[in-house]
C-alpha cells in the first residue's frame, strides 16, 4: 500500500511496524529504502528474504542524529568530523568499526558498518519519530535497478512489504557515496552522489576496488541491472537491433534505431541525468525489446557513478 508521506499518520503507521519488526519502504534524497529497525536481527533478516539478497551483502544504518553514530562504532577519527559537518545530512555513506550493538547480520558478519544520516525531510522524521537507527538498502530486488519513486518500489515489491511511505521523486536519484576514512587518505567503495571531485577537498582520495590489498565487501561484479541486456555504446551509430530501447545521454544529433528512446539531460546537465537516471532505465526496462542501448556519459562528477553502474549493467549481460 503506498501512504502519502506528508500525512503525518503516515509515519507513525511506518513507525509502528518499524517498532513491531516489520519492514517499510521510505523516500531518501537518494533512492528509496527498505527500512528496518538495525538493532533488531529478526526485522533485519526480513529485508534479505524480501530482496532475496545473499547473506554477505551489507546493509547501510541509517540515523538521524551523531549520537548514534557515537553509539555504535568503536571510534570516530577527528577527521569524519570534518567531513561530516559539511556533507551530513546527505548522501554520503561511512565505514567505521562497528561495536557488539550492531547485529552481524546487518554488516553481513564484516568487521565495519556503514553509516549514513540522510537529508530527505520524510526519512529524517521518520527515523527521528521511530527513535533508533534503521537499516535499509535501495528498496529493489537483489541486483535490480534502484526505485527513485515510490510507484517503481510498489511495481517492484508491492507484494511483498505492508507500506511504501511516498515522498516524491528522489532528487539525486542515485546512491550514496561510500567511503572509509583514515588518516592518510579517503577510500571510495561506491561512486554515488557525493563526487570524487567534492570529497578531494578533505585530503587525498582513491578508489578502494583499484587499491592492492584492500578488500572492498559487498561490491559485487554485477549489480544496479535491468533484466534486458545492456550495451554501453558511443551514440545512436551503435544501435545495431532495432527492438531495443535507447538511454542517450544528451539530445542524439542523429536519427535512432530504436523503439523507445529516453534523454537523460537536453544540455548535458550530470546532475539532471542522475536524478532521472535509474527511473529511465526502468521505464526502458520493456517486455518488447531485446536489448538497451546506453550512450557513453562524460566521467567526471556524478558520471562516474552513472558509468560505474552502466558497466556492472554490462558485465551482468556477459554473464547472463
Ligand atoms: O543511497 C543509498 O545508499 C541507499 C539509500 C536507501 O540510503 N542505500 C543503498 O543501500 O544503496 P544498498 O544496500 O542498496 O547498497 C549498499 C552498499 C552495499 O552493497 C555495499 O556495497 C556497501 O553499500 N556497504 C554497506 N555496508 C558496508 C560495509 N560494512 N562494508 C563495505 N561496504 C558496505
Ligand atoms: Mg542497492
Amino acid at each position: 500500500m503506498i501512504l502519502k508521506a506528508n500525512d503525518p499518520s503516515a509515519i507513525q503507521t511506518a513507525c509502528e511496524l518499524l517498532r513491531k519488526g516489520e519492514i517499510v519502504a521510505f523516500p531518501t534524497e537518494t533512492v528509496y529504502g527498505l527500512g528496518a529497525d538495525a538493532l533488531n536481527p529478526y526485522a533485519v533478516a526480513k529485508i534479505f528474504e524480501v530482496k532475496k539478497r545473499p547473506r554477505f551483502d551489507p546493509i547501510i544504518v541509517h540515523v538521524s542524529d551523531f549520537f548514534w553514530v557515537e553509539n555504535l562504532v568503536k571510534k570516530v577519527p577527528p577527521e569524519v568530523k570534518i567531513i561530516t559537518e559539511k556533507l551530513w545530512p546527505g548522501p554520503l555513506t561511512i565505514l567505521f568499526e562497528k561495536n557488539e550493538k550492531i547485529p552481524d547480520i546487518v554488516t553481513a558478519g564484516l568487521p565495519t558498518v556503514g553509516i549514513r544520516m540522510p537529508s530527505h525531510h520524510i526519512a529524517k522524521r521518520l527515523i527521528e519519530s521511530f527513535g533508533r537507527p534503521v537499516a535499509a538498502p535501495s528498496a529493489n530486488p537483489f541486483g535490480y535497478i534502484s526505485p527513485t519513486k515510490a510507484s517503481h518500489v510498489y511495481r517492484l515489491l508491492g507484494d511483498k512489504i505492508p507500506i511504501i511511505l511516498d515522498g516524491g521523486d528522489s532528487v539525486y536519484g542515485i546512491e550514496s557515496t561510500v567511503i572509509s576514512i583514515d588518516e592518510k587518505k579517503i577510500r571510495i567503495h561506491r561512486f554515488g552522489a557525493v563526487t570524487m571531485e567534492e570529497l578531494s577537498q578533505f585530503g587525498e582520495v582513491v578508489v578502494a576496488t583499484q587499491e592492492k590489498g584492500v578488500a572492498s565487501p559487498g561490491q559485487l561484479p554485477y549489480h544496479y541491472a535491468p533484466n534486458k541486456p545492456l550495451k554501453i555504446v558511443d551514440g545512436p551509430q551503435g544501435i545495431k537491433n532495432p527492438f531495443s530501447s535507447y538511454l542517450a545521454f544528451t539530445n542524439p544529433e542523429i536519427p535512432v534505431n530504436s523503439k523507445y528512446i529516453k534523454v537523460l539531460t537536453k544540455n548535458g546537465d550530470l546532475r539532471e541525468a542522475a536524478s532521472n537516471f535509474f527511473s529511465y532505465l526502468i521505464e526502458l526496462d520493456r517486455d518488447d525489446v531485446e536489448v538497451i542501448y546506453a550512450e557513453r556519459i562524460p566521467e567526471v562528477g556524478l558520471g562516474r557513478a552513472m558509468m560505474e553502474r552502466l558497466r556492472k549493467a554490462e558485465k551482468k549481460s556477459l554473464y547472463t
